[in-house]
């Protein structure tokens, strides 16, 4: 066993509604299940966060899956790291749209708001980290 959680960012290539959301998450939660893989999706304006955990070799599997997905481009991996206990065990994947309350209670995060891009997040796990942090205990649907 090798708990790992992975997470990146990237930017839609679609206008995302709630239905377009919601039907990809169906689509998500019912794979995730099967291969015991959880996590957290959040959305803003066009830009996606999301972290996967589970089996190292599940999420690396998934996540090039993901990365082929024509709904999202520049999909860039902030970090992939061995974990002890999982952040999000409840979800087969968490949704949350990002609002201004979770983003100023970190600091530093007024820049995201200007320019919510990947390359923000690049260098920045730490405050990937604390973002997906603040929905833990939240869900949007
Ligand atoms: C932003 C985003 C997040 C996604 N998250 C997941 C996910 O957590 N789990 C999942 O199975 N598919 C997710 N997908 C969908 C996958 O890209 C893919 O369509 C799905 O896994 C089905 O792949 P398959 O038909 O090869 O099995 C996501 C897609 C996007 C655009």
């Amino acid at each position: 066993m090798s708990l790992n959680c992975l997470v990146y960012v990237s930017l839609a290539n679609q206008e995302m509604s709630d239905k377009h959301l919601q039907d990809l998450l169906k689509k998500a939660r019912e794979k995730n299940e099967a291969l015991s893989i959880t996590g957290m999706l959040l959305f803003r304006d066009g830009f996606f966060m999301q972290a996967l955990e589970g089996e190292k070799k599940d999420i690396e599997e998934l996540f090039t899956t993901i990365a082929n997905d024509r709904r999202h481009r520049d999909v860039l991996q902030i970090y992939k790291k061995p974990i002890s206990q999982r952040s999000f065990p409840d979800w087969k994947m968490g949704f949350n749209k990002i609002d201004d309350k979770s983003v100023a209670a970190i600091d530093g995060f007024t820049d995201f708001l200007k320019n919510p891009t990947p390359e923000f997040f690049m260098h920045r796990a730490s405050e990937a980290e604390a973002l997906l942090d603040q929905f833990k205990h939240q869900l949007f649907f």
